[in-house]
């Protein structure tokens, strides 16, 4: 008989439909059967036989309301086959709960960073549970770099023994295309927020623009890599963040009276660029561990002209990681967001779990 296992889905936005899209059309021997699909934080597909959803009209068949985290274990513990939860969500309580999912015996597969990033006791928790008997089995790829492979390789590396000593990269995309726009190595009048509004209007933003701006997206995917590098970071917040919001525009009610007064503050910024092109420099959004030093950081890098973070283009990310195995760095690079790269990450991680679970 054909192994299979069986899917339950939360959360079907931008990332989840593509999920899906691309699950319809999944290549290999294992057969999956959805037996869950939140398409909202109200709605939900499921019967209480485990009937496998009907992908081709979930955005229209009849639905009922969503079943307390509480109710969700218990529903999927008592499946037919083994489960993979995909929580295609950025719901914080969602992520507080993985643990308990996990000591069922229900396997993660999540672009969802706040369970990796937030208190290093949930962080502990969920390993701790995954490393016992029956327990469920966690895969975050897509939680830094969308899909890029940094997560994977980077576990392969310290699992095998390498010792890590500095991971430096572009974990942003907005930030990235900002600052490759905004800092070229050919001269430009380009004011910083000029390019911010750009970005905004090309979609490339939260919906308030200070969400990127703030840094903290990027202090979590500093956190996780830390982490995963043995460096045990407390929390997103617990080290050095530069924030590129003007201390004066932080408490602005609104995101186009912050875009209205932006250009106040040009200069400031605008001199830190003009010093580093006269040495040759570009200016870059990066977050770094520095694990010679046991330090975290998230700040404006300045690299010169022929450095590899210097001819980034458009809003691709990209990381380094240098180690006593590759002193000369290992670099990825390439797409760090949008939904189709973001849902192939989380798809191929739920197929990895399948692999080791499926019967
Ligand atoms: N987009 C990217 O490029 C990218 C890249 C890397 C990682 N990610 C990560 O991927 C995840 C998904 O991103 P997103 O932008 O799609 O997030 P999102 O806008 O929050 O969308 C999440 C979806 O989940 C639903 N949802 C929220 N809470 C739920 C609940 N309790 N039960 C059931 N459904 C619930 C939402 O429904 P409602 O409409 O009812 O709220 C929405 O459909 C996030 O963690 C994000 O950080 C995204
Ligand atoms: C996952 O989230 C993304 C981003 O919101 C959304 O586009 C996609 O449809 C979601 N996938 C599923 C299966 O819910
Ligand atoms: C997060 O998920 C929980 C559990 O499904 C839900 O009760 C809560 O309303 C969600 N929060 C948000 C902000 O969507």
């Amino acid at each position: 008989m054909t192994r299979s296992v069986d899917l339950a889905i939360i959360g079907s936005g931008v990332v989840g439909s593509a999920y899906i899209n691309q699950l319809k059309n999944l290549k290999g021997a294992i057969k999956f059967n959805v037996i869950y699909l939140a398409r909202s934080s109200k709605e939900a597909l499921y019967s209480k036989d485990y009937q496998p959803v009907d992908l081709s009209n979930y955005k229209t068949a009849k639905a009922e309301p969503i079943l307390s985290l509480d109710d969700l274990v218990n529903y999927l513990k008592n499946a037919n086959k083994p489960v993979i939860l995909v929580d295609n969500t950025s719901n914080e309580s969602i992520a507080n709960y993985y643990p308990n999912f996990i000591k069922n015996g229900i396997s993660i597969a999540t672009p969802n960073k706040k369970a990796f990033s937030s208190n290093l006791k949930i962080w502990k928790e969920i390993w701790d549970s995954e490393s016992q008997a029956n327990s469920g089995i966690v895969y975050h790829e897509s939680t830094v770099g969308a899909g890029l492979p940094i997560i994977g390789p980077l576990k392969d590396l310290v699992l095998t023994g390498d010792k890590i000593d500095k991971i430096e990269g572009i974990f942003s995309g907005t930030l990235s295309y900002i600052f490759n726009e905004f800092s070229t190595i050919e001269k430009n009048d380009i004011k910083f927020s000029d390019i911010v509004k750009k970005a905004k209007d090309l979609g490339y933003t939260e919906p308030d623009p200070r969400d990127d701006l703030n840094g903290l997206d990027v202090a979590r995917k500093v956190t996780i890599l830390a982490r995963i590098s043995g460096l045990e970071v407390e929390s997103p917040t617990s080290f050095p963040v530069e924030s590129l919001i003007p201390k004066q525009l932080e408490s602005v009610e609104s995101s186009a009276e912050f875009l209205e007064k932006l250009p106040e503050f040009d200069n400031e910024i605008q001199k830190i660029k003009d010093e580093a092109f006269n040495n040759q420099q570009v200016l870059r959004f990066i977050g770094e561990v520095d694990l010679k030093n046991n330090k975290a950081s998230v700040g404006i890098g300045k690299y010169s002209f022929d450095h590899p973070f210097a001819s980034l283009k458009g809003s691709d990310n990209v990381v380094s990681i240098k180690s006593e195995r590759y002193p000369n760095p290992l670099i990825i690079q390439g797409a760090g967001a949008g939904a189709e790269v973001t849902a192939h990450g989380v798809l191929a991680d739920t197929v990895k779990i399948a692999e080791r679970i499926a019967n």
